[in-house]
């Protein structure tokens, strides 16, 4: 049987896990807690892994990882046993979302769909990534390798995280780079990420510069030869006899040789 204050303690984190559901999710507002508990999958993932963990730390064999791969099958949300995860944790949608063995997830994070706290290569020890409390990642981002991600901050959809993350930052992109540090763009030599060089479009641009003129002298060349022509043309037929060509087909090789 299990003792009072561990049945409280599930349910504190259960009604907590629900509540953060209802309240980082707009389409959860209004939603009675029985449907969010029903209908989830991000909460059915979470409470899936709050039961494995918890056999995972008692060393129970086995079982731990069964649950996270049965939860895996139904939610599309990989959680390792092994993970730690704080409260209020909620992951909206969920599909695609890994979460390694070594990654360790502070209170109140949100993640969205496609998100993988992941390691690098096959290096063993803390190989996955920190995330302090109140942090949210956005759909689809990666994060790679044992950083931390400071209390917070925000990851654009999309980005690849391979350094630290300052507290209270946004990073987006692939390289990650912070565009807000405490609300406030960075500065500095090393700050503009958005207009870095580009040596292949810039060649790209010179050599359409350079068929733009070719195309124009091609142009006016043709013009200049086709009224020539035509003058040639109306010439002979006042004169009643036959136009011959302009350029005549004999005589020396332009091209020289
Ligand atoms: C990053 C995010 C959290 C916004 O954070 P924020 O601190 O409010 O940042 P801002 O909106 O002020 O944007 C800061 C800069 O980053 C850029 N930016 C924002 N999100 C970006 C992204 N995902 N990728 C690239 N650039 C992004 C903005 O254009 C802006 O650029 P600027 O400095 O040139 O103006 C948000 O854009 C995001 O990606 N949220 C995830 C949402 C998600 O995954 N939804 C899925 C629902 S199913």
């Amino acid at each position: 049987m299990l003792g009072h204050g561990l049945t409280g303690r599930i349910a504190t984190e259960i009604r907590r896990d629900v509540d953060a559901a209802r309240t980082r999710d707009p389409a959860a507002r209004g939603v009675r807690p029985i449907e969010i508990l029903a209908a989830w999958p991000g909460v059915h993932a979470l409470l899936a892994h709050r039961l494995a963990h918890a056999l995972y730390q008692a060393k129970v064999p086995f079982l731990p990882r069964l649950i996270s791969a049965v939860a895996r099958s139904i939610t599309g949300i990989e959680i390792h046993p092994a993970a730690r995860i704080g409260q209020g944790f909620f992951i909206d949608h969920g599909m695609g979302v890994v979460i390694g063995e070594t990654a360790e997830i502070g209170n109140d994070v949100t993640l969205y769909q496609g998100v993988t706290l992941g390691g690098t290569g096959f290096a063993t020890g803390k190989r996955h990534p920190t995330v302090e409390d109140y942090v949210t990642i956005g759909s689809g981002a990666k994060l790679l390798g044992p950083i931390t991600v400071g209390h917070g901050s925000k990851i654009g959809a999309g980005s690849v995280v391979i350094h630290d993350v300052p507290p209270n930052s946004t990073v987006v992109g692939n390289p990650g780079h912070p565009v807000r540090v405490e609300g406030r763009r960075p500065e500095g030599p090393d700050a503009d990420w958005v207009h870095l060089p580009d040596p292949i479009a810039d060649a790209i641009k010179v050599l359409s510069a350079r068929i733009a003129i070719l195309e124009q002298v091609s142009a006016t060349t043709r013009d200049g030869n086709d009224s020539r022509r035509q003058g040639a043309t109306e010439n002979e037929s006042a004169r009643g006899q036959p136009a011959k060509a302009v350029n005549p087909s004999v005589g020396p090789n332009p091209a020289g040789g």
